[in-house]
Order: C-alpha cells, then sequence, then structure tokens
C-alpha cells in the first residue's frame, strides 16, 4: 500500500529537514509545498505586483511549473512574508490543491509538507505529523539557515517575521496551519536534526504498523 506522509507546521519548525529525512529513508518524492506559495508571491513580486491582489495572485498561482524553482530566491525573507499573504486568499489554495493531490497520489507513496497537508491535501494520510518549536528556536534556526545562504542573519527581525507569520497562518479563514484530530504532535524545541528524525520515524513506524 502506498504510503503518504503528510508534516504539518509553523515556520522553521523543522519540518521541511525532516519531511527530506524520511523521503530519502523510505525511497519516497518529497514535495515542500511551501515552494509553491513562494513561487507564486514572488512571480507576483518580479511583476512588480502586490502579493495581495487576488487577480494577479490566482492567475500567478495557475501558471506555476512545478520545476525550474530557484531556491535562492524563493527562501529569502521577502518571499516568505509574501507567501504567507497570497497564501490566505482562497483561490489561490484552489489553484494549488490539484498539483498537491497528484504528488500525493503517485503510485509508490510521497511525503508532503506545508500548513494544511493533513487537514485539507491528504486527510486520508498514513501518517501525520504536526512539528512545532518556540518562536525563539525557529528564529534561531532561520537566521543560522539564512546566515548560510549569505543572507543577513537579523535574528530580531526573524522573530518579528515567524511571528507575523504565525498569526497569519494560523488566524486565516481558508485551510489555516492546525494540527489534523489523527496528527501525533512533535515538539523539536529541545531536539537536534539527528533526534528529531529518530522521533518522526518512530511516528512514522508506529503508524505504518497498524495498516
Ligand atoms: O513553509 P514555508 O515557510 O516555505 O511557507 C511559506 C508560506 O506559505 C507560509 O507562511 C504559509 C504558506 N503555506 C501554506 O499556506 N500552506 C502550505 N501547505 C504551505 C505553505
Amino acid at each position: 500500500m502506498p504510503m503518504i506522509i503528510a508534516l504539518d507546521g509553523p515556520a522553521a519548525s523543522g519540518k521541511g529537514t525532516l519531511a527530506r529525512r524520511l523521503a530519502a529513508h523510505y525511497g519516497l518524492p518529497h514535495l515542500d509545498t511551501g515552494l509553491l506559495y513562494r513561487a507564486t508571491a514572488l512571480a507576483l513580486i518580479e511583476a512588480g505586483e502586490a502579493p495581495d491582489d487576488e487577480t494577479r495572485a490566482v492567475a500567478a498561482a495557475r501558471g506555476l511549473a512545478l520545476t525550474d524553482f530557484d531556491e535562492a530566491k524563493l527562501r529569502t525573507r521577502e518571499t516568505g512574508q509574501a507567501a504567507s499573504i497570497v497564501a490566505a486568499i482562497p483561490g489561490v489554495r484552489a489553484a494549488l490543491l490539484e498539483t498537491q493531490r497528484a504528488f500525493a497520489a503517485r503510485p509508490g507513496g510521497a511525503v508532503l509538507d506545508g500548513r494544511d497537508i493533513g487537514t485539507v491535501i491528504c486527510p486520508g494520510a498514513q501518517a501525520k505529523i504536526f512539528v512545532t518549536a518556540s518562536p525563539e528556536t525557529r528564529a534561531g534556526r532561520r537566521a543560522l539557515e539564512l546566515a548560510g545562504r549569505g543572507g543577513g542573519a537579523d535574528y530580531a527581525g526573524i522573530l518579528r517575521d515567524i511571528r507575523e507569520r504565525d498569526a497569519r497562518d494560523s488566524g486565516r479563514a481558508s485551510a489555516p496551519l492546525l494540527a489534523a484530530a489523527d496528527a501525533v504532535r512533535l515538539d523539536t524545541t529541545h531536539l537536534d536534526v539527528e533526534a528529531a528524525f529518530q522521533a518522526a520515524l518512530e511516528i512514522v513506524e508506529a503508524r505504518r504498523s497498524r495498516v
């Protein structure tokens, strides 16, 4: 039976790293669904349009190709903030829904990470993990990541961004960030990458043995 692993959680909670590690472990394809929202936002930024322009945002989401993602541009703070704004537009979410479901329906299974994978995109996923960490820990990780990419590591500004994004992603009416009722919570605040991976693996294995 194909296995779908859904990871959801707030910005910089560690879900992306866990998703990549789980995908490599099980030999499954991985989709970081945040990239779809980021690419939609970047298309608007590059065209000089506002991220809350609904008509343009929906057109940008519909025009996305899953390939050719320039991660260096997609992972900036500016793109992350704009992504959180476009992601609140129901038409944008609808435009990206089928792409995500098609990815999840691959014959061997898949790993997807985002905000609404366990609740909206793949409600039937075998394993659902809701990854959290304190805002301060997440800001510290994001600062390190941005510094590693050659960007500035303004910790206070990053923490502010993270709190703003948490509020917007959790407070929006359309598919807000929410743990599915059958998701297992994994708090990575005090875990390093290896310990978090082992904990995630245990959650998936426990689910697998039940199906
Ligand atoms: O995970 P990320 O930081 O790359 O996500 C960028 C933004 O995209 C995030 O603030 C909210 C939005 N997003 C979403 O609404 N639903 C998803 N499944 C993934 C991301």
